[in-house]
């Protein structure tokens, strides 16, 4: 949600802190600062807004230093305003903080009345007057910060910089995401690697309950219980170029632009044609395993859970598995039937959205072998998961997910086919041909793209309107989802994704000549053709506007449509990873046209993690 970023080296800090916070302002943007301490006194500037504001105050009154930390904050406790965002300073201790602290009042009270004076509304404040008062007691800033984190109950990703101990940083973190980056005579800390990516390519990446100390030759771990550990130091190959917008407007469009490079790269090495058989590096799922498997439970959020849903139809089609797909934030409020013959799959673009990992966490503690389909590597979900998959997208930007979801759905098609092979209901000639249409995807994305003229034509029409219907039926159900997501996300305005047969359940009631129905209708099996026909002219009857996503052939429903978008025919199950990209188009111009800020929408963060 929000960003922290910290430097120590030989180089003035400022400057590299705001640019690390530039990469991070799309995970909260309501406001930032930095402190920067020079010999032992520590400056900390804030501003209330865009990250343009605190680089104008920066720019005004440069804060000298080599060591500083950073933030973008999105809030949680306490409006945005200036004296909420971080740092927090106390008596020389300045602290930014990722994460919720549930017994801030508490705590706030007690050291109220030790004559403590809070200068903000937020839980964070309170890190920087515990660790004062630790250090006031003559304990060092490692120790102060270890005894400091044992009173709050919370979760945090913490940096600390002091004016009495200046050339280190103390980092640590408990369930919100902070990695080390390591370079020549420089060290850093970061919630995210694009932070860091013109810096270095080495990460560290800190597990639960680890204290980092860091200095500019230095970085030692320290596990929970303050035994010196050694973390494993990855090499992240994507380029600081793939975390800039490459001549596109706005991440989003890149993004959505990157999808058959982004789609590709995730098949890369793993597709065994000869075989008919998916190779996945790790995998350790044994065949009798995969065999006795009674139920496979998806759990994620958002877009992520879209996919989850387009998923139950490829797995449960190709390796005849039931498949529940939950949303995790509802998931692990109830008492879930989880046992040790069901397979747990987190999906997560961040791989670090608190509802999906403690839903999978549940499911792991109920039993289920636990599986992530996660972009990020060594993100909190890969390193709960027995095994990963891998999405192969690069760093998404764009708050709106675009190239994560059709990764992650052409991973779970790859997935389908190695469980239908392991399971015995696919023979090597059906998966063979399952694999031919999945070489065939990226090719048919750089089609679909040529379309984004007739979409702008399509948003520039519609682009007032107040209400959007989106329907699909069979695979195209949760295209629809996504699609009506996508737009509401970005452009404000009130969509409903609905599978076709329940549009007479309810949403028909809104339908008039003022209301645009997108109609997601390939010509497939599964998706009920004939059916959702049906419901365009029961759209057409009532006076509403049809939008309709076809096959490039597809006459007959082009004469029913008010608008068409002409897509490729991919086979039924695939069809969704081809059928979403006009509808990423539609969405990113509708909101383009309407001068909204594509990248960061209002009110949303990239990843959420806070219940
Ligand atoms: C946020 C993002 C969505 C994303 C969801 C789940 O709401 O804005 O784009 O789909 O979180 O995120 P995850 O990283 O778990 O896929």
């Amino acid at each position: 949600m929000c960003g922290i970023v910290g430097y120590v080296g030989d180089k003035e800090s400022a400057p590299i802190l705001v640019s690390g916070l530039k990469k991070l302002e799309y995970r909260g943007y309501d406001s930032a600062g930095v402190a920067v301490v020079n010999r032992n006194t520590l400056n900390v500037v804030r501003a209330t807004g865009k990250l343009k504001n605190l680089e104008n105050r920066v720019s005004q009154e440069v804060p000298k230093g080599t060591i500083g930390i950073g933030h973008t904050r999105w809030a949680t406790h306490g409006r945005p305003s200036d004296e909420n965002a971080h740092p927090h300073s106390y008596k020389g201790v300045a602290v930014v903080h990722n994460g919720i602290i549930e017994n801030h009042l508490a705590l706030k009270e007690e050291l109220r009345a030790k004559g403590h004076i809070f200068s903000s509304e937020t839980d964070t404040e309170v890190f920087a007057h515990l660790i004062s008062d630790e250090l006031e007691r003559g304990v060092d800033l490692v120790e102060a910060v270890r005894l400091a984190i044992k009173q709050v109950k919370g979760t945090y990703a913490l940096a600390v910089v002091t004016a009495s101990d200046p050339n280190r940083i103390v980092a640590t973190k408990d369930s919100s995401p902070m990695v080390l980056g390591l370079g020549q005579g420089q060290n850093f800390v970061a919630s995210d690697v694009p932070a860091l990516l013109e810096h270095t390519r080495d990460f560290v990446y800190m597990e639960e309950g680890d204290l980092a100390v860091v200095t500019a030759q230095s970085i030692d771990i320290y596990n929970r219980q303050g035994q010196k550990v050694n973390r494993p130091t990855r090499r992240i190959d994507w380029t600081p170029m793939m975390a800039e917008k490459g001549g596109h407007k706005h991440f989003m469009h890149k993004e959505i632009w990157e999808q058959p490079r982004a789609v590709a790269d995730t098949l890369r090495g793993r597709m065994l044609l000869s075989e008919g058989d998916i190779h996945f590096e790790g995998w350790n799922l044994s065949p009798e395993k995969v065999r006795s498997l009674s139920k496979v439970t998806i759990l994620a959020c958002g877009t992520s859970w879209h996919s989850g849903v387009a998923g139950k139809h490829m797995i449960e089609t190709l390796a005849r598995i039931p498949v529940e797909v939950e949303l995790a934030s509802e998931f692990r409020y109830r008492d879930p039937i989880v046992d040790g013959t069901h397979l747990a799959i987190a999906i997560s673009q961040s791989g670090e959205t608190a509802d999906t990992l403690a839903a999978f966490k549940e499911a792991k503690a109920r039993g289920a072998t636990s599986m992530a389909i996660c972009n990020v590597i060594g993100s909190a979900m890969t390193r709960e998961a027995e095994f990963s998959v891998l999405t192969n997208a690069g760093p998404e930007i764009g708050v709106a997910s675009t190239k994560a979801f059709t990764t992650q759905l052409v991973a779970l098609y790859m997935l389908a086919v190695k469980l239908g092979r392991m399971r015995g209901t696919l023979t090597v000639k059906q998966a063979q041909e399952h694999l031919t249409h999945l070489t065939e995807i990226p090719k048919m994305i750089e089609d679909v793209l040529k379309c984004e003229n007739s979409v702008k034509r399509v948003a520039r029409e519609f682009m007032t309107a107040q209400d959007f219907l989106f329907l699909g039926r069979g695979p195209m159900h949760p295209v629809a989802l996504e699609g009506a997501l996508k737009l509401k996300e970005i452009s404000y305005i009130h969509a409903e994704g609905y599978a076709g047969g329940e549009m007479k359940h309810g949403p028909i009631a809104l339908i008039d000549e003022k209301m645009p129905v997108v109609v997601i209708a390939p010509k497939q099996p599964h998706v009920a053709y004939e059916k959702i026909i049906g419901n365009i002219e029961e759209v057409r009857a009532r006076g509403g506007k049809v939008i309709a996503i076809i096959d490039e052939d597809d006459e007959h429903v082009a004469s029913l449509a008010d608008h068409v978008v002409r897509i490729p025919p991919a086979c039924a199950l695939l069809a969704p990873v081809v059928a979403t990209i006009p509808l990423q188009l539609l969405a990113y111009h509708v909101a383009e046209m309407r001068g909204n800020d594509v990248d960061q929408p209002r009110n949303l963060a990239k990843s959420v993690t806070v219940e």
